[in-house]
């Protein structure tokens, strides 16, 4: 359930449907699912291998198996990974506290599509509000990190992350139902192959990554909590399935809402935050359905950011000989700042780019789309070179109590397969072919 909570969150229900809207619709979803199936599940079953193979958190993992000069570090990447994900992640969380707050005082009835962007717009690029909110997020993951209260954070997902999806499939059959909803139906299902460009090859791939929480550790982390009789592609499996059964509802809301208010889906990162309200401001109770919508969505990506938080906490503790306290401590102060210099970067900040991107997009590209295939693509040729292939095996079938049909394929991915299609689709964007 924990790897679930940190699997699901704004991955799906924001990225997802703004990567799909930017990169072509149908087309897009059908590479991503290719990408979840081929890569997704498999590095998902290596990171679990790895993390209950050695009991340790990833950075201390991989140091664990190998003392090879490349491999022992690749842990380190990943804790850099998190670090930075944080920094976009807590601003676009903040958001949902926002969105929260006007949902109730009624700042968010009946705007229309432009007013609705208007409102985001000014909202996102002022210079105050959203960093209010963003260290408000990153303040309530301190405190839950740090006060225990953890288990109380699993036990309410437990009945929160369910409620989220029957929010999610209420929604679905609402947007279904509009009018003009055939049109963003058909561009989410309906795929125009010549759309394919290697961009949008990447985009997909590095969605699946981000989607899963793979190529940064946290699966790793989780993982070294698992007992013995865990069925590592079972549960494997079923993470990769909810996530993205997720990002398919949260797509059926968003686009055919959005071809029906006559919003572009191509907007970016505010596709959602846009297209919401105009979906609340026509149901019955509109402004009780946004207020549970946005809270269960900040639940949502708080059990996400709690995964990314104790991938550097454990890591910073163990390494530099700090207290957990001290460590998180550490932690929270840095998001806190790369998360207030990601959010001047949309407002006031925003002439400031590099390679054509504020800090803000250049950040999400960097990690989903390089750092965390990339952390992927040195996991797998480690798993399938530096390590025996009988321990790969007793690892994933549970030293033979549970024979699994597909061990030797799996292995045959790692080695092979995930390695070769990652390093095509690096060097088809870098146009190096
Ligand atoms: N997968 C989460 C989401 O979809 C985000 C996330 C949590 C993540 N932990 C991660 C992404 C580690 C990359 C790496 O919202």
């Amino acid at each position: 359930m924990a790897s679930v909570g940190s699997a699901v969150g704004l991955g799906n229900i924001w990225r997802f449907p703004y990567e799909t809207g930017q990169n072509g619709g149908a087309a897009f979803l059908i590479i991503y699912l290719l990408c979840v199936i081929v890569m997704g599940i498999p590095t998902l079953m290596a990171e679990m291998t790895i993390g209950r193979k050695t009991h340790a958190n990833s950075a201390r993992a991989f140091r664990k198996m190998t003392k090879h000069p490349l491999f022992s570090k690749v842990g380190y990447l990943g804790v850099l990974s998190c670090l930075l994900i944080m920094g976009f992640y807590a601003v676009v969380a903040g958001w949902t506290l926002e969105y929260m707050w006007e949902s109730v005082s009624g700042v968010m009835t009946n705007l229309t599509a432009e007013q609705s962007e208007a409102n985001f717009r000014v909202f996102s690029s002022h210079p105050f509000m959203p960093i209010f909110w963003t260290v408000l997020m990153s303040i309530m993951t301190h405190l839950i990190i740090l006060g225990g209260v953890q288990k109380g954070i699993e036990r309410a997902s437990k009945w929160m992350m369910p409620m989220l999806f029957v929010l999610l499939i209420a929604l679905c059959i609402n947007s279904i139902t509009l009018s003009g909803a055939s049109e963003g139906l058909n561009f989410l299902f309906k795929p125009d192959f010549s759309k394919i460009t290697s961009k949008v090859v990447l985009s997909a791939m590095g969605q699946a990554f981000f989607s899963l929480s793979l190529g940064a550790g946290v699966m790793i982390t989780y993982a070294s909590y698992f007992d013995k009789d865990v069925n590592i592609p079972h549960t494997a499996t079923t993470v990769a399935l909810l996530d993205t059964l997720v990002a398919l509802l949260a797509g059926i809301i968003i686009f055919p809402a959005a071809f029906s208010f006559g919003i572009t889906p191509d907007k970016g990162p505010n596709l959602v935050f846009v297209t919401l309200p105009n979906i609340f401001a026509q149901m019955p109770w509109g402004a009780v359905w946004a207020f549970i919508f946005f809270a269960l969505l900040a639940l949502a990506s708080i059990t996400s950011l709690i995964s990314l938080h104790q991938v550097v906490t454990a890591y910073i503790a163990e390494e530099l000989k700090l207290s957990n306290r001290k460590a998180a401590l550490v932690v929270t102060s840095m998001v806190i700042v790369l998360s207030i210099i990601c959010s001047l970067s949309l407002g006031v900040w925003n002439e400031f780019k590099i390679g054509g991107m504020c800090v803000f997009d250049l950040m999400d590209y960097v990690t989903a789309k390089i750092m965390m295939p990339l952390g992927s693509l040195l996991l797998c040729i480690f798993l399938g070179w530096k390590v025996k292939k009988e321990t790969i095996l007793k690892e994933i079938t549970n030293y033979g109590t549970r024979p699994w049909r597909l061990a030797n394929a799996f292995v045959v991915m790692l080695k092979y397969v995930i390695p070769i299609l990652i390093t095509i689709i690096f060097a088809n964007e870098l146009q190096l072919f």
